[in-house]
């Protein structure tokens, strides 16, 4: 039997994120409504629908940063490989699912490298510090622009810069699950498309969940896509038959651009 070929069944049998059943509200107002899908491991799924219709709201429930938005709440089940994330410490949680946001939320005061060790520093993980900021600097693609300046501030670096290292932020506590809610849609084209080849790059090793309002962008980086609308998923399937044979009439009158 050779052992090396074997692959371990949770890697298989179940999708490494399963949201059941999902709904979210502000108060009153009913943004996520019965959403059910599974992501797999080392996969892209890509998140597309009109402003408002839930996209983030429904990623913040995924390492439950929507509960911590004041009268916020919801209702279902998310597990990440297999086990309830409401039934594990959220500190813990979203050291498993890190999150990239919109607009590099770099630490201003903060050095470069204080920037990728902040994380490890809050939740007092005692590691190789530094072995830890060449490490996910190489990973971003930023360790050759900044190896001579570690201890420059951070806001020092571009925009592009500046959320590679708010990703390096989010590697250096090792996830498994990266959530990013529009992580390009402040940046360049240049830095966009590195964003993307990185992003390429991580789907080797982790599991990514990413809302993008650029459909080209799906389309290049993504393995499956999920069309919200009003909070409702309309359709998700492989990137490749949801842009080319969408199922839904709404899906195809957004992907080619009649409405949104
Ligand atoms: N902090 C908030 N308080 C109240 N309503 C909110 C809040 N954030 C979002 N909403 C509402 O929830 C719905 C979904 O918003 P959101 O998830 O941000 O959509 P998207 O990311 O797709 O643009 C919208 O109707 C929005 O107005
Ligand atoms: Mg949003």
């Amino acid at each position: 039997m050779n052992v090396a070929l074997s692959t371990p069944v949770a890697d298989t049998a179940r999708p490494k994120l399963e949201v059941q059943k999902l709904d979210a509200w502000f108060g009153n107002v009913h943004a996520v409504k019965d959403i059910s899908l599974g992501v797999d491991a080392r996969s892209v799924l890509a998140i597309i629908g009109p402003s408002g219709c839930g996209k983030s709201t429904f990623v913040r429930c995924l390492n439950r940063m929507h509960e911590l938005t004041p009268g916020a709440r919801s209702e279902g089940r998310v597990l990440l490989d297999g086990e309830d994330v409401y039934a594990v410490d959220p500190v813990y949680l979203r050291r498993r699912v890190g999150m990239v946001f919109q607009r590099p939320n770099v630490f201003p005061t903060m050095s470069i490298r204080d920037n990728v060790v902040a994380g490890l520093r809050l939740n007092r993980v005692r590691a190789d510090y530094e072995a830890i900021v060449e490490r996910t600097l190489t990973q971003t693609a930023l360790w050759d622009e900044v190896k001579d300046r570690l201890d420059a501030s951070a806001i020092a670096l571009s925009g592009g810069q500046q959320q590679r290292l708010c990703i390096a932020r989010a590697l250096a506590v090792e996830p498994e699950v990266l959530l990013m809610d529009e992580p390009a849609s402040a940046l360049d084209p240049i830095a966009t498309a590195k964003i993307e080849e990185l992003i390429d790059e991580l789907k080797q090793q982790y599991t990514i969940v990413i809302v993008t309002h650029n459909m080209q962008q799906a389309i290049r980086i993504s393995d499956k896509t999920a069309f919200f609308y009003m909070g409702v998923l309309i359709e998700h399937g492989t990137t490749q038959q949801l842009f080319t044979r969408p199922e839904r009439r709404e899906t195809e009158d957004y992907v080619t651009g009649k409405f949104g």
